[in-house]
This record gives structure tokens, C-alpha cells and sequence, in this order.
């Protein structure tokens, strides 16, 4: 079955993924393409968005899009940059603004117009520029307006055109969600079916159709995407998907006998390789972050490699790859940019591997994931599991790795994990982790001097891990935790708490 889809055209706003995910959020499928770059079949697009930009329309290196096929003949919605490109290249102007026109502000006049219909005067919305439109564009009709900025949002009279000044797409915007409604399902007549039980049953019918009798294989993680990318393949293909979990030594405290029983629990296919001697050989002596990363990617793709080929005849490789890894990105600076983002994950596997790549989830955002895998009945905790990096508890080592290190820092991790779950905080953190640190530092216990290991805690919230801010955790969680750790974690006698934003520090140490 055919969706109708809605096409973003990106002008590098730090909101464009934004907006995809509050139109999808309406159940309508949205494609963020850069503006240089607009898909030669527009057929496809039912109605397209322009996004905003930290440019200028002023600037003598403004981005201009090519909207041949769209102005006038698609419902068209212009967001911030889009609002003032249409206002200043087609008969309007736009100047510097005088006024603070940034943050929260309110309608203060709506024109009566399906557009606006359910949204009343006083409704917050949220602006972020520094141009503004002194005068709309030929054939231009005033919607509405704010205190301070006059052209907040207008039309263009004959054609289906609507643009404002402010973001939609911002959670600031009260009735921003009520407004991308407005335009696309009662101006543009989409169809908001797009579900994820549609997006299930169609993808697995996709993948039945691609990958008919062949046989897929598959490196589970124990992460929500790998996890629910077998799950789709399962669904699709049964036993002709062979999963592969690896333990490199580097998991949690028992994550890889539980999570493999999960996955069997589960119904798929899975083989679990327990590889930690092969991982810690390979980390002996290097202390270097980059030098562990790389010799962890090394040794993950030759164990792969191994199980892989003494399975006969895959001719596929599935990955968890999702929808914010394959967007191109158009640079704020220096012009549009075609780079696409590396799956970290992925890391590269060799040519050697000849096999074609399916990936189920490519088009889908990290909550999309989520309430995929929820629809088809994944288990709730599976499915809200932090995010864990692929090099595991070797970037949480400081320096160099021992058998007996991974095993200090296991056990702090598991105290300080299951402690946000006793004390329902897990789900309030994006992620959380215990990090050893290469220094040991004098304690007292009982009447002994200790000169001891010392853990830092790091827990912090996000969105996507590209920004991120420690959390505020109460600190009678922290002193029962920190008292824990130091009680039942021989070797460790001091506990301090990350209270690092990111930037400037990231959230792994390493
Ligand atoms: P940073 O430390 O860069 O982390 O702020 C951002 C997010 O990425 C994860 N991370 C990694 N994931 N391989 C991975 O698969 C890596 O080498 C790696 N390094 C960092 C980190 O856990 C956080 O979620």
C-alpha cells in the first residue's frame, strides 16, 4: 500500500529532523532531502516543507532552492528561512530586525482561514530569527501576527502557499502540531495512515518480497535497533535469518546470558559467541581510546566473520541502521554539504564479506523504533534500554583493560543501574553508566587505611547524544548508591558524581 508523503526541504535548521518527526507524529510519512538536492519525482510528494536556516536571505550566499514543480503546484509550507526566501525573492522585503525576536511570543491576530482553524489569539508560539518580513510578497495575505513582528504568517492568494514566521515544530509552539494538521490533512488532503502496524506489515511484505528464500544475517547487540530489526526480519523470514550476539567481555554484569535468553524468549535464531578471552588479548596493553576502539572493531568483524562464514549460503547482512545516520546534511556554514553520517556501529565491514545490506529500520527516527518494536509486542524494558556504546566498558576504563577491571566496573554499574530502576529513575535518564578511573585515592575503613580505586557516575539526558546535560538526580539516591557501591565493590573506596554538560565534555570519557 502507497502513503502519501511529505517532502522537507532542508536549509540546514538545527530543527529540520524536528519537523519530520511532528509530521510523523500525525501518522504521515515525511523524507528530509537537502534543497539542492530535490527528488527528481515529485510525483511521489503530496505536499512539501520548506525548513528554516541559520542563513540569511539577505546574504549574498543565500541557498536558493529550485521550487520549479512545487510553488504553486503543491501545497507549500515555508517555516522561518522558507517564510522570508518566499517574502524577498518574489516581490516583498525583508530586513534586519530591531525588535528581540527570539523565544517565546503570542499571536495577538489571527485571520479566519482553515489554516489557523482550532488556534486562537494568545497561542504560544516560538520564533528564532534575526531577518523579518517588512513587507509580504505580491499577491501576499496577512494570517496572523505577534506583538512585536507584524508578517508572523501569510499566504499567497491562488495558490495553496502558507508560511510563518515562527517554528511549528518546537514543543514551545503550543498548537504547532494542531497547525502542521491544519495544513497538511485538511489543506493538502493527506491520509494519515502511516502506523506502525502498517509500517510492520508493510515492511515485512518488503522484506519477503526482497529477500524471497535467502538467508540474512544479523549482529544483535542487545541495543533497541539491532533488536528491532531482527525482530522485523524474524516476522518476514523466520529461520533463514541467523542472528549472531557476541559477548566481547565488555557488556554489563550478566547482560549476555540475559539478554541471549531474551532473544530466545523471543522466538529468533540466535547464536551467542562468547569471545571475551579474544577481546582482552587483543586490548592488552593499549590505553589509547582510539587504539581500544579499533582493536574492539578488529576483532568484532574477524569473530563475525568466522561465525558468518560457517553458516552456508547468506548472501545478506542486515543492520540496525535508522533514519538520523543516512540523512544528508546541509552544512550551516560553507554551502550545502553531501556528507553522509558513518554508522558508528557499523564501523565497516570488510569487502571481503560480499554480502548485500538490508536495513528495516532506515527510515524510521529512534522513537519510531520504539513503538514499532512495542506493536509488535517487544518487550517494554528491551525496548527502553539506554543507549550503550558499541566498544562497551572498555571507553569506561580509563587507560588501560584487565580482566579484573572489567569485573570492578561491572559490579558499580549493576549497583548503580538497578538503584535507577528501584528508584523509578531509569526512564527519566537518556543514559547512565559507571566510569573507573586510573587513579586511586586514600580511604578509611574500619580502622585501615585503604588506597583504593575511585568510580565516577555519569547520567545524563538528550535527545539524539549530539547534546546532552547531566541529570539532577536526588542526592539521597546518590548517597545510598555511592554508600553501595563502596560496601559491596571490593576495590573501590571513593564515588564521585559527572556534573559535565556535553558540549563542552562528552558523555563517554573516553
Ligand atoms: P559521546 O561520548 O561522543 O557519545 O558524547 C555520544 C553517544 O555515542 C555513544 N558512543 C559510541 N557508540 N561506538 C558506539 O557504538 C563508539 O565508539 C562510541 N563512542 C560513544 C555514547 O555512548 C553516547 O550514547
Amino acid at each position: 500500500m502507497q502513503h502519501d508523503k511529505v517532502l522537507i526541504l532542508d536549509f540546514g535548521s538545527q530543527y529540520t529532523q524536528l519537523i519530520a518527526r511532528r509530521v510523523r507524529e500525525l501518522n504521515i510519512y515525511s523524507e528530509i532531502h537537502p534543497f539542492n538536492k530535490i527528488p527528481q519525482n515529485l510525483n511521489d510528494y503530496k505536499a512539501v516543507i520548506l525548513s528554516g536556516s541559520p542563513m540569511s536571505v539577505r546574504s549574498a550566499e543565500a541557498f536558493h532552492p529550485d521550487l520549479k514543480g512545487i510553488r504553486g503546484e503543491k501545497p507549500l509550507l515555508a517555516v522561518c528561512y522558507g517564510a522570508q526566501y518566499l517574502a524577498h525573492f518574489s516581490g516583498g522585503e525583508v530586513a534586519e530586525s530591531n525588535t528581540r525576536e527570539y523565544g517565546r511570543a503570542n499571536l495577538s491576530f489571527i485571520q479566519d482561514d482553515l489554516f489557523f482553524e482550532n488556534i486562537t489569539v494568545g497561542s504560544q508560539v516560538w520564533m528564532s530569527h534575526s531577518d523579518t518580513i517588512k513587507t509580504l510578497p505580491t499577491n501576499g495575505k496577512l494570517l496572523a501576527s505577534t506583538h512585536d513582528v507584524q508578517n508572523a504568517a501569510y499566504k499567497i492568494e491562488g495558490e495553496e502557499t502558507f508560511a510563518i514566521q515562527f517554528h511549528p515544530e518546537v514543543y514551545h509552539s503550543t498548537d504547532g502540531k494542531q497547525l502542521l494538521e491544519n495544513f497538511l490533512v485538511k489543506i493538502a488532503k493527506v491520509t494519515p495512515d502511516w502506523t506502525p502496524n502498517a509500517f510492520v506489515e508493510e515492511t515485512v511484505e518488503e522484506l519477503q518480497a526482497k529477500l524471497g528464500n535467502d538467508k540474512v544475517v544479523l549482529g544483535l547487540s542487545g541495543g533497541v535497533d539491532s533488536s528491532v530489526a531482527a525482530m522485523l526480519l524474524h516476522k518476514a523470514i523466520g529461520k533463514n535469518l541467523y542472528c549472531i550476539f557476541v559477548n566481547n567481555g565488555l557488556l554489563r554484569k550478566n547482560e549476555f546470558t540475559d539478554v541471549l535468553e531474551q532473544y530466545k524468549g523471543m522466538g529468533l535464531n540466535v547464536k551467542g559467541v562468547d569471545a571475551s578471552a579474544r577481546f582482552l588479548d587483543a586490548l592488552a596493553g593499549k590505553s589509547d581510546p582510539e587504539d581500544k576502539r579499533k582493536a574492539i572493531g578488529r576483532v568484532f568483524i574477524e569473530v563475525f566473520d568466522d561465525e558468518a562464514n560457517q553458516l552456508k549460503d547468506v548472501k545478506w547482512l542486515a543492520q540496525g541502521t535508522i533514519y538520523p545516520d543516512v540523512i544528508e546534511s546541509v552544512s550551516a556554514t560553507g554551502g550545502p554539504s553531501a556528507t553522509i553520517k558513518s554508522h558508528h556501529n557499523v564501523g565497516g565491514l570488510p569487502d571481503f564479506m560480499k554480502l548485500k545490506i538490508v536495513e528495516p529500520l532506515r527510515a524510521l527516527f529512534k522513537d519510531e523504533v520504539r513503538r514499532v518494536g512495542a506493536s509488535m509486542d517487544m518487550d517494554a524494558t528491551l525496548l527502553g534500554r539506554h543507549p550503550f556504546p558499541g566498544p562497551g566498558l572498555a571507553i569506561r576504563i580509563l587507560g588501560d583493560i584487565t580482566a579484573e577491571k572489567v569485573r570492578i566496573l561491572q559490579e558499580v554499574d549493576a549497583v548503580f543501574i538497578n538503584g535507577l530502576r528501584d528508584w523509578g529513575l531509569y526512564d527519566k535518564v537518556w543514559q547512565a553508566g559507571a566510569i573507573l578511573l586510573p587513579v586511586n585515592s586514600v580511604g578509611v575503613m574500619g580502622d585501615e587505611r585503604t588506597y583504593e580505586k575511585c568510580v565516577a557516575l555519569r547520567a545524563v539526558e538528550s535527545t539524539d547524544g549530539m547534546t546532552a546535560d547531566w541529570v539532577n538526580l536526588p542526592y539521597e539516591f546518590l548517597q545510598k548508591t555511592s554508600n553501595d557501591i563502596i560496601n559491596k565493590v571490593k576495590g573501590v573506596n571513593r564515588v564521585v558524581y559527572d556534573i559535565s554538560s556535553k558540549p563542552p565534555a562528552t558523555i563517554e570519557w573516553e
